[in-house]
């Protein structure tokens, strides 16, 4: 069948705003297209190629940021400290693991939400839900709530902006190897775990000497002084995506041009809709989630679908059963794919399974949860003899109280009223995603 990059319009579709004035949805749409891509087409394919890796054992996927970015919370010190904590928990991994870890933030473009339901109602008042900010405003008002295609605009910028910084940071030096001690971010530096992550630097630097001693330092290897941070999130907003999706001059592929890798949420993968025709014909890496109501038969198909070739690095199926639900879920569609001889990047996202409302009222998720659904999830793979890919995490560099639990940043039910700020769901702090790195250190396989 033909594809183009508005033929998911023939398909239903779920989870999209209706838009009051068409006029004006169309003329962003057109503008959208002819703005500059915000990623390059080789970008995208040189990611694909370090996931095949990752499919393989030999590489190691981080991907993880805010469930949702904001226009309001649009500052260079978020984004540094994310920036820093990815460098953090690649270096806990990597020491652990002696694999390369590939960085791939939720981030630069992570701006649609798929809600439960269309409508929230507040003391008999009923508004639309609110949908991300590139679709409509959190505030619970009837004008907040109007879908405004004009926020495409504004979160095409904020991407922009924000992959500018990401970029600066990965090349202009705050990268390099002798500042392993600097990412440790302020907040964490007293507690046990920034000193655990202190004699982590000192090893490294160490190492670092030695290499300095053996004429390697940064000035001779670049790889030493700059890394590479890729961009991802839910392509959910379709009018968005086909806006910024361009042909690659090079190889007459057809790239989504908004970030390296775009994903496919649990509530929007239905094999006949929009969401799957519209992935099927961008030649990114891309993945999928899968939750607790995947059918065997229905995961084989969707691979099918989404990578016909079998191509490696493709296809990601990022897992979020839940701590209470994966064992039981998990193993037969495992063993489903692995018995297909299907090639896949199979991660963990332990978060959207173990979603709990605190005695408090706040929706929130417990650390106790969030590692046993990792923990689980490698055990089961290194039990079928089959490759656990990486993590997939909500994670905030900013010391918030949004998950309850930990060692080294234990919050309370009571706790989280302090610093909630996440504009969807609850995020680890950066102290409780170090933590989750240093006890999945000794899970992860090494080399
Ligand atoms: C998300 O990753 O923010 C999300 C909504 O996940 P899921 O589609 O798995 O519920
Ligand atoms: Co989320």
């Amino acid at each position: 069948m033909s594809w183009t990059p508005s033929s998911w319009r023939n398909f239903p579709i779920k989870q999209q705003p209706t838009y009051q004035d068409q006029n004006l949805l169309k003329t962003v749409e057109e503008k959208l297209s002819s703005f500059p891509p915000i990623i390059f087409a080789a970008e995208a394919r040189r990611l694909k190629s370090k996931l095949a890796r990752a499919g393989r054992g030999e590489a190691f996927l981080l991907q993880g940021g805010d469930c949702a970015e904001s226009f309001s919370d649009f500052d260079a010190e978020s984004i540094k400290n994310l920036f820093k904590l990815m460098l953090q928990m690649n270096m806990v991994l990597m020491y652990s693991t002696g694999k390369p870890v590939i960085k791939v933030g939720r981030i630069a473009g992570q701006f649609a939400k798929p809600r439960s339901s269309d409508f929230e109602e507040i003391d008999g008042v009923k508004l639309p839900s609110y949908r991300g900010d590139i679709i409509n405003g959190m505030k619970f008002t009837e004008e907040d709530r109007i879908p405004n295609p004009y926020n495409m605009i504004k979160a095409y910028n904020q991407s922009a902006a924000t992959l500018n910084l990401l970029r600066a940071f990965s090349r202009g030096g705050l990268a390099d190897l002798n500042r392993v001690h600097q990412w440790n971010l302020d907040f964490i530096k007293d507690n046990p775990l920034g000193k655990r992550y202190d004699e982590l630097s000192n090893k490294i630097d160490h190492s670092m000497k030695f290499m300095a001693a053996c004429g390697l330092n940064s000035d001779t290897l670049p790889q030493l002084h700059q890394t590479t941070l890729y961009t991802s999130h839910e392509a959910l907003l379709l009018n968005y995506e086909e806006a910024m999706t361009r042909e690659d001059s090079e190889t007459g592929k057809w790239y989504d041009c908004s970030a390296h890798m775009l994903w496919i949420g649990d509530r929007t993968r239905d094999l006949s809709e929009a969401h799957i025709e519209f992935f099927r014909g961008i030649d990114n890496p891309i993945g999928c989630k899968v939750g607790p109501s995947m059918g065997e038969d229905e995961l084989i198909e969707l691979i099918d679908a989404l990578n016909p070739d079998n191509e490696e690095g493709r296809l990601n199926l990022i897992v979020r059963m839940g701590a209470g639900t994966i064992a039981e879920k998990y193993p037969p569609l495992l063993k489903k794919v692995r018995d297909a001889g299907k090639n896949v990047v199979w991660t963990i996202d332990p978060m959207h399974g173990n979603v709990e409302k605190s005695s408090t009222g706040f929706k929130t998720r417990n650390f106790d949860n969030i590692l046993s659904e990792v923990e689980q999830f490698f055990a089961i793979h290194k039990e079928m003899g089959t490759v656990a890919a990486g993590i997939h995490l909500e994670m905030t560099g900013n010391d918030v109280t949004e998950c309850t639990g930990s060692t080294s940043s234990p919050i309370t039910d009571e706790g989280l009223a302090s610093r909630y700020h996440t504009q969807c769901d609850p995020r680890l702090n950066a102290s409780q995603a170090l933590e989750l790195s240093f006890m999945l250190s000794g899970t992860i396989p090494g080399v």
